[in-house]
């Protein structure tokens, strides 16, 4: 880990002591950052010329909380610890005013709970996100926070982990007032004002009240629904219960041996990797350091079927300018009004108002001709999954886009390379951009490299997708990249479990149960089951017929159940209804396809489930990270979490073996290999497996 580099400054206007806190990029609490500002604290309370302090973030002016890369691990020998600098802060003698002019965080929340008044600037975000890391706030935040802004709001933020804006801390009582114009000089002035009263509010002092007295009953029945599978929302409700129960200082130490208990948990450890991996995902190793995204507002889109439209809302979603293109006017008129319905229902239902609406779709201009599109600096392609259309589509852009313009695919499986090979004086410019069903609102955008990506190409990608809110991760070229590749293993072995023995309801309830959102033959309903028929029929000829495959999801095809668009499929749907209620003519079925692959079904416990189709993502995670499609396991991670429900507190698949045991996942398999076809241990495996070495190095 690198020294930490920061700097404790005080500057004196009158006598108010100005401490700033520089710590870049975030002004988190690395070791020396709590003890360098009791020592500034010290320092003002001594000088008799101040009566009040002013304690701010230097440069965009946050306090991001505790540094997250000490937690669970030893801190310096010695060394003052966030705790210990709010200690000091309840009891500084003199008035102690926080200026919050960004993001106050965690810890930097907790900080400015301790000071005697907060103020903020219009960019403030305070928030309570522990949660997210596995933990309950740790440094009085369960305390203090209830006793500033009351139990329900507290609690509201605690286990959600959404920040507050500025109006909204003042509205909650969070924050004293909102500064405008010059934030410093509007905090020596509030710090002026208050510097002569006799007497400053402390949050300890106050008392916490309880709402109803069903209330924490409540809060768990409700976080049993949301937080499935999760230990810290509990823990922090836990230490809301103290809040209310004990004295405020009794409370303060329960709290710490809760948050000290949840600190080295499974859960905090898989959710502070992901916390870091999603950070790594946004770097592209082997990047000239001189490498810059292109400037991007205007964007084609070509294909307004499911996934163009979805885009296309993305982008208008973020102030994107779109240009949207198909192959007739029929059908781009009728995508032109699935997105205004689109924009109807979500102002029916509040989400925005009669005039975003508008602006958003004047920012939308039906193309009549590809040659509209000529003015865009990223054209996206999301015709149909058919390598020749797609390479018609790329070749005829080529004489119309502007030379420099990024020329993205959506693919969901086909070669990139091809495709930008029927566009040669482009290649550099021409890429994946794998977005996700529905695409403005799954946050997973996997960015094909292309072999003659350039890296401002690729840096413009990134941007985009930040830009769209969404998490990008870079990989190769391969058949389904990451994500799909991975998912074409799971499914299969799905199938193949429930030929052998388990039904599709068994398999869904165990992968739900160890935590995905959806059980993998609910997903396949939902996704519609002809879009793998198509792709399976098209495969056929070139098919290995001495290999094991499963006829199950063709013969539920053959019988037009494509799952909830059709009202049946592994399950059956009432209309309109997403809830998924067994198929009674199922069962036929599945005996029909074991006896066509001459398998004897039997009873398959849940273990064997969980192991298989688990197992299976990860041996293929491992040749994906060998064969470098993903640049490090943790992209992996990323991937599964964000595009196929993977349960983050699990910290991915990648994660997750490594947890298990990467020698017993390979006994496993190569037990699995000596009775089933598809278990070759992937060489990466074996390695590490071999030198207690795990996925984490990659
Ligand atoms: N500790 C250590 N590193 C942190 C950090 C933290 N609390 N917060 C951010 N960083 C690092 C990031 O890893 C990233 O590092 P990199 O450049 O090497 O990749 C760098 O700071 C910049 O981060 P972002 O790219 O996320 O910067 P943004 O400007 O987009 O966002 C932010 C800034 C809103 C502060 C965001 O980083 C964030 O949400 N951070 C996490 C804040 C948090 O969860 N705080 C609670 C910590 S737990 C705690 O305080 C426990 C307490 O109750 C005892
Ligand atoms: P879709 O069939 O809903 O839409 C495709 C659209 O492209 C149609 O409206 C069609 O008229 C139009 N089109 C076809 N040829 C064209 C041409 N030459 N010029 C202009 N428009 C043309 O298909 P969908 O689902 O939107 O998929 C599009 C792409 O996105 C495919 O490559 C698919 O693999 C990929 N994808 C699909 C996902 C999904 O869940 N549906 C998820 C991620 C990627």
């Amino acid at each position: 880990m690198p020294e930490p580099s920061f700097e404790i400054t005080t500057r004196r206007q009158g006598a108010i002591a100005i401490i700033i806190i520089d710590n870049p990029p975030v002004n988190a609490m690395s070791p020396g950052v709590p003890g360098g500002i009791i020592a500034a604290l010290e320092a003002a309370n001594r000088d008799a010329g101040v009566q009040a302090i002013v304690l701010m973030g230097g440069g965009r002016g946050m306090i991001a909380g505790a540094d997250i890369r000490y937690q669970g691990k030893a801190w310096p020998e010695g060394e003052k610890r966030l705790v210990d600098l709010i200690d000091h802060l309840d009891r500084n003698p003199k008035p102690v005013v926080a200026a919050l002019g960004g993001a106050a965080l965690g810890g930097g929340l907790e900080i400015a709970q301790a000071c005697n008044y907060r103020l903020v600037g219009p960019q403030a975000s305070l928030g309570q996100p522990e949660v997210k890391l596995g933990i309950p706030p740790g440094a009085g935040g369960t305390q203090r926070l209830p006793r500033l802004v009351g139990l329900e709001a507290a609690s509201e933020m605690i286990l959600s982990g959404r920040p507050a804006g500025a109006a909204e801390a003042v509205r909650i009582g969070l924050a004293d007032r909102q500064l405008e114009g010059d934030f410093l000089e509007g905090a020596i002035a509030f710090a002026t004002e208050i510097a002569g009263r006799s007497q400053h509010p402390r949050a300890g002092d106050r008392d916490v009240a309880l709402p109803s007295p069903d209330f924490f009953k409540k809060l768990k029945e409700e976080m049993a629904r949301k937080a499935r599978g999760q230990t810290a929302p509990f823990a922090a409700i836990e230490c809301l219960e103290a809040a209310v129960s004990l004295p405020f200082e009794e409370g303060l130490k329960r709290e710490r041996e809760i948050f000290e208990r949840c600190a080295v948990s499974p859960e905090a450890r898989a959710l502070r990797h992901v916390f870091f991996a999603e950070k790594a995902a946004s770097k592209i190793e082997g990047l000239p350091k001189g490498a810059r995204p292109k400037p991007v507002s205007r964007v084609g889109v070509i294909g307004a079927g499911t996934m163009g439209r979805g885009i296309t809302i993305a982008l208008l979603d973020h102030g994107f300018e779109v240009w949207l293109a198909e192959r007739n006017a029929e059908a781009l008129a009728a995508g032109i009004a699935r997105i205004n319905e689109h924009y109807e229902a979500a102002e029916k239902k509040g989400r925005i108002t009669a005039p975003e609406k508008a602006e958003r779709l004047a920012r939308l201009h039906p193309a009549v001709t590809f040659n509209e599109l000529s003015g865009a600096d990223l054209i996206i392609e999301a015709v149909f999954e058919e390598i020749d259309v797609k390479r018609a589509v790329f070749a005829e852009l080529a004489g119309i886009a502007r030379p420099d313009a990024i020329l993205a695919t959506n693919t969901s499986y086909l070669d990139v390379n091809r495709i930008a090979a029927a566009a040669p004086q482009r290649r550099d410019n021409i890429l994946g951009m794998h977005f996700f069903s529905p695409a403005n609102i799954m946050r997973l955008l996997e960015i094909v490299r292309a072999d003659h990506s350039s890296p401002e190409a690729l840096l413009t990608a990134l941007d985009v997708g930040k830009r769209l809110g969404k998490t990008a991760v870079v990989a190769r070229v391969c058949h389904g990249f990451i994500g799909n590749r991975m998912f074409e293993y799971y499914i299969r072995e799905a199938n193949f479990l429930v030929e052998e023995g388990a039904t599709p309801a068994q398999v869904d309830k165990v992968l739900t149960r160890f935590g995905m959102a959806m059980g993998p033959f609910a997903v396949c309903d939902l996704a519609g089951l002809d879009i793998g028929w198509a792709r399976r029929k098209a495969l056929a000829p070139t098919r290995n017929l001495s290999e094991r495959y499963s006829t199950l999801a063709d013969r539920l095809c053959e019988r037009g159940w494509f799952g909830q668009k059709t009202g049946k499929g592994f399950y059956l749907y009432e209309a309109d209804q997403r809830k998924p209620l067994p198929n009674p003519d199922l069962d036929e079925l599945i005996s029909v396809s074991a006896d066509e692959s001459g398998i004897a079904r039997r009873s398959i416990t849940d273990d064997e489930i969980l192991e298989r189709c688990l197992y299976t993502l990860i041996n293929e995670g491992a040749n994906i990270i060998e064969e470098k499609i993903a640049q490090r396991a943790s992209d992996v991670d990323v991937v599964w979490i964000h595009g196929y429900g993977f349960p983050r507190h699990r910290g991915g698949p990648m994660f997750w073996a490594d947890d298990v045991g990467l020698d017993r996942i390979l006994a496993r398999i190569e037990q699995f290999n000596r009775t089933h076809d598809f278990w070759e241990p992937a060489p990466l495996l074996k390695r590490l497996a071999g030198s207690a070495q795990s996925f984490s190095s990659r």
